[in-house]
C-alpha cells in the first residue's frame, strides 16, 4: 500500500505571507506541495509560470507536484520539468483523450526523469485509459471541475477511484490515485476509504492554522 501523502495546493497560499507561509509548510508533516498551472484558455483562470516554481524549488523541502491546466502539456511539461517539477500531471482532456497521444507525453516525461500521470475532469470517464495504467506513477481524479480552488466536494468521483483501486490490484499495479478538489477533514477520510493515497487541499488548509489543518487530514 502507498503511503498516505497530503499536499497543499499553494493556489491558495496568501502570498502576502508567503516566506512564513513556506517556512511553516516546511515544518508541517505534508511531503509535497501541489502547484496547480492554468493558461486561462484549458481553464479561464490563469495562475503560475516556471519562474514560480523555481522559487518554490529553492525555498520548500517538499516534492513538487505540478498539475498543468493547459491546452499545450506537450509544450509545458519540459517546461516546468526543467523549472524543478518532481512530478507532472496532465489533463487527458487537454489531448482529446487520445490513448496514442497520452502515452507520448508519459514516455517524454520519463524519459525527463520525473514521475507522470494522466488527470480527469469529473465529465471525463476513466475506463477508457485502462491501457495507460501500466505507464502512469499517478492519476489525479479531479473531485470539482478544474480551475478554481474553494468548490464542493464531487463525492460521486470515488467511484473512479475505486474503480482505480480494483484495477491497481488486478493487474498488480502500484500508481498512486491522487484527488483534487474540496478536500476537507470530511471528505479527505471518504477519499482515503475509497482508496486515495494523495490528498490535494488548498482552501482548507490555508484558511486558520496551516499545521493543524494539515495534521487533520492525516488523521
Ligand atoms: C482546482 C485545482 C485544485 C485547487 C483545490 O482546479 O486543481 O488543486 O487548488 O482547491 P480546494 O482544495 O480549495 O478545492
Ligand atoms: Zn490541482
Amino acid at each position: 500500500m502507498n503511503e498516505l501523502i497530503i499536499a497543499p495546493s499553494v493556489l491558495s497560499l496568501d502570498y502576502s505571507q508567503m516566506t512564513e507561509q513556506i517556512q511553516t509548510l516546511n515544518q508541517s508533516k505534508a511531503k509535497w506541495l501541489h502547484f496547480d498551472v492554468m493558461d486561462g484558455h484549458f481553464v479561464p483562470n490563469l495562475t503560475f509560470g516556471p519562474d514560480l516554481l523555481k522559487g518554490f524549488k529553492k525555498s520548500a523541502k517538499q516534492f513538487l507536484d505540478v498539475h498543468l491546466m493547459v491546452e499545450d502539456p506537450v509544450k509545458y511539461s519540459p517546461i516546468f520539468i526543467e523549472a524543478g517539477a518532481d512530478c507532472i500531471t496532465f489533463h487527458t482532456e487537454a489531448l482529446q483523450n487520445d490513448v496514442t497521444k497520452i502515452a507520448s507525453l508519459l514516455k517524454q516525461n520519463h524519459d525527463q526523469g520525473v514521475k507522470t500521470g494522466f488527470v480527469v475532469k469529473p465529465n471525463t470517464p476513466i475506463e477508457q485509459f485502462e491501457n495507460l495504467l501500466n505507464q502512469v506513477d499517478i492519476i489525479l481524479i479531479m473531485s470539482v471541475e478544474p480551475g478554481f480552488g474553494g468548490q464542493s466536494f464531487m463525492e460521486n468521483m470515488l467511484e473512479k477511484v475505486k474503480w482505480l483501486v480494483s484495477k491497481r490490484e488486478e493487474l498488480g499495479l502500484s500508481y498512486r490515485i491522487e484527488i483534487d478538489g474540496g478536500i476537507n477533514e470530511i471528505t479527505s477520510k471518504k477519499a482515503i476509504k475509497a482508496g486515495c493515497d494523495t490528498i490535494v487541499a488548498g482552501s482548507y488548509v490555508f484558511k486558520g492554522n496551516i499545521l493543524n489543518n494539515i495534521e487533520s487530514l492525516l488523521k
